[in-house]
C-alpha cells in the first residue's frame, strides 16, 4: 500500500512487530468505518496482520483491501425502523451482533491458534464486545472515532427526561442558557443531540463503562488540539490513551468511501478563484427537512459565491434527490454552483479554491477541515455534532456557529462572516496555525508519531 510522506514513521517500526494479528470490529456507519479502516492500514504498515469482522449492513468494499482478511456477521439491521434515534440503533446493534460476533471471534481464535492474535480493537460504541473479549481472555482496546471533548460531554451530561432539558423548546426561557453540567453547551445544543434521552443515556453509560474496562483507548485526534481534555481523561480513565490521529493524514485521500465519489468536481474547482468556493456537506447520515433544504438553496443563491453542494440521495426524507429545489434554481446558478451526490471530500478540502466548509461537524469532517486549514460554518444535527460545533466556534474559534437552524438570512450572514469579514481572516489564521500543528504532530518526534510508537509497543506487550 502506498503511503504519503509518512514512510519514515511507519517503516521504522516495521521490523519490530512480528506480523502478529489484530482483529478489528467497526460500527457499520461511514463515519466509523473510515477511521477504523485507516487505523487498520496504519497498524498493517507497522507489521501486523489484519482481520476485520464487520456487520452485513454497510459492508466495507473488500476488494479495496486485498491485504486484509474480512469476516461478515449477521446484524439483523433490517428489522429496525430506519428512522430510529441513534441511541436506539446503537443499543439494538449491541444486542443483535452479540451472538454472531462471539461465534465469529471464537472461530477465528481457534483457526489462528493460541498466541497468534495480539488483541481486539472495536469501536467504543460496540460495548458488548468487552464481555466477549474477557470470556476468551483477549485484550480489547477501543477506537473512539469522535473527539475527546465529546467524551467529556458524555460523562457530564444528564441524558434522561428527568433532567428536564430534553423537552424544552425555543419558547422556554432557559433554552439559550449554558448547561451547568457542561457549560460549553447550551440547552438548545443538547436538545439536538437526541430525541430519545433514555436510550441515548443507556448507550452512553454502557459505552463509558466498557471503555473504562478496556485495555486502552485509541483516538482519531491529536494531542495539541485537545490537550486539557486528554489530561482529564487520562486522569479519570485509568487506562492508556493514544492520540495518534488524524489517521487520514497517513495516506493519500482515503478510498474507504462506501458511495462512489464524483471526481469531476475537481476539474470544476480548478476553474475557480483561490479560496472562493463554499463547500457544503452534512455527512453520511444526517437528514434535513424539505424547508431547510430550500433555505440552503436560497441562502446560497443570495450570497452569490461559487459553491459545491453535496446532496446525498435521501437526505431530505421523501425526496429522491433534487426535486425539492426552488424553481429555476439550477438555471439561475448556472456554472457558478455544482451539486453532486457524493464528493471526494478530502481532495475538495485540500483544493486551493475551497474557501469555507459548511458542515454538520461530524468528527471526520471537522478533522479533515482542520487538516486543510479550511474555516467552517457549523450546522450540527445530532449526537456528537453539537459538541464538536461548540469546540469549533467557541473554544478553537475556527468557525462560525449557524445558531438557529437554517434560514436564508442567517445563512448569508454566517457565510459572509467567514468568507468576507475581518473576523473570517482571524478565523483563517487560527485554523492555519492548527493545520501546521497537525503536520508537526505527525513528523518524527511529534506527538502523534510518538503516540503511534507507544501504541505499537503496548500491543506487542500483550
Ligand atoms: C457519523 C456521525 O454523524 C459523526 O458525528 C460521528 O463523529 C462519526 O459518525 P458522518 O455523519 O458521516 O459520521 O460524518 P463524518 O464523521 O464527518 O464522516 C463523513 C465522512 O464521509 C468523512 O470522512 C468525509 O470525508 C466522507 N465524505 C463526506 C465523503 O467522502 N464525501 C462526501 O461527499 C461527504
Amino acid at each position: 500500500m502506498e503511503t504519503h510522506g509518512r514512510d519514515t514513521i511507519l517503516s521504522s517500526r516495521q521490523s519490530t512487530a512480528t506480523r502478529r494479528r489484530i482483529i478489528l470490529f467497526p460500527l457499520p456507519f461511514q463515519g466509523h468505518i473510515n477511521p477504523m479502516l485507516q487505523l487498520a492500514n496504519i497498524l498493517h504498515n507497522q507489521g501486523f496482520e489484519i482481520t476485520i469482522i464487520h456487520a452485513e449492513y454497510n459492508s466495507p468494499i473488500h476488494s479495496n483491501y486485498p491485504h486484509f482478511t474480512f469476516k461478515s456477521i449477521s446484524d439483523r439491521f433490517f428489522e429496525l425502523a430506519t428512522k430510529a434515534d441513534a441511541g436506539v440503533i446503537l443499543q439494538y446493534l449491541n444486542r443483535s451482533c452479540e451472538d454472531p460476533f462471539r461465534d465469529c471471534l471464537t472461530g477465528l481464535l481457534a483457526e489462528y491458534g493460541e498466541g497468534s492474535v495480539s488483541c481486539l480493537i472495536t469501536d467504543a460504541g460496540f460495548h458488548f464486545t468487552q464481555a466477549v473479549a474477557d470470556s476468551v481472555k483477549l485484550p480489547r482496546m477501543v477506537l473512539r472515532t469522535s473527539s475527546l471533548g465529546c467524551v467529556l460531554a458524555y460523562v457530564a451530561l444528564p441524558f434522561s427526561s428527568e433532567s428536564g432539558y430534553f423537552n424544552l423548546t425555543k419558547e422556554d426561557s432557559n433554552y439559550e442558557t449554558s448547561v451547568p453540567e457542561f457549560p460549553l453547551m447550551k440547552v438548545k445544543d443538547i436538545v439536538k443531540m437526541t430525541n430519545n434521552p433514555e436510550s441515548m443515556g443507556e448507550f452512553v453509560s454502557d459505552m463509558l463503562h466498557q471503555m473504562k474496562a478496556s485495555s486502552g483507548i485509541i483516538w482519531n485526534a491529536f494531542k495539541e488540539l485537545e490537550e486539557r481534555a486528554l489530561e482529564t481523561i487520562s486522569h479519570d480513565f485509568s487506562i492508556p490513551s493514544f492520540t495518534l490521529g488524524p489517521f487520514h493524514k497517513y495516506f493519500p485521500a482515503s478510498s474507504s468511501s462506501l458511495i462512489e465519489q464524483d471526481r469531476s468536481v475537481l476539474s470544476w474547482l480548478d476553474n475557480q478563484a483561490p479560496k472562493s468556493v463554499i463547500y457544503i456537506s452534512f455527512g453520511s447520515v444526517a437528514l434535513i427537512t424539505e424547508s431547510e433544504f430550500q433555505e440552503v438553496a436560497h441562502g446560497l443563491a443570495n450570497i452569490g459565491l461559487p459553491f459545491l453542494w453535496v446532496v446525498r440521495p435521501g437526505i431530505v426524507p421523501g425526496s429522491q434527490w433534487l426535486e425539492a429545489l426552488p424553481e429555476k434554481f439550477l438555471e439561475s446558478v448556472g456554472d457558478g454552483g455544482r451539486i453532486v451526490k457524493w464528493a471526494p471530500q478530502q481532495d475538495v478540502l485540500a483544493h486551493p479554491a475551497t474557501g469555507c466548509f459548511w458542515t454538520h461537524c461530524g468528527w471526520n469532517s471537522t478533522l479533515e477541515s482542520i487538516c486543510e486549514g479550511v474555516p467552517m460554518v457549523c450546522s450540527p444535527c445530532f449526537v456528537d455534532q453539537p459538541v464538536n460545533a461548540r469546540y469549533v466556534s467557541d473554544v478553537w474559534k475556527i468557525g462560525v456557529f449557524l445558531e438557529d437552524s437554517f434560514d436564508r438570512v442567517g445563512i448569508k450572514k454566517a457565510i459572509k462572516r467567514v468568507m468576507m469579514d475581518k473576523e473570517g481572516e482571524e478565523i483563517r489564521e487560527r485554523i492555519t496555525s492548527l493545520k501546521e500543528k497537525v503536520n508537526l504532530s505527525l513528523e518524527e518526534g511529534g506527538s502523534s508519531h510518538q503516540s503511534l510508537k507507544g501504541l505499537v509497543d503496548y500491543i506487542l506487550s500483550f
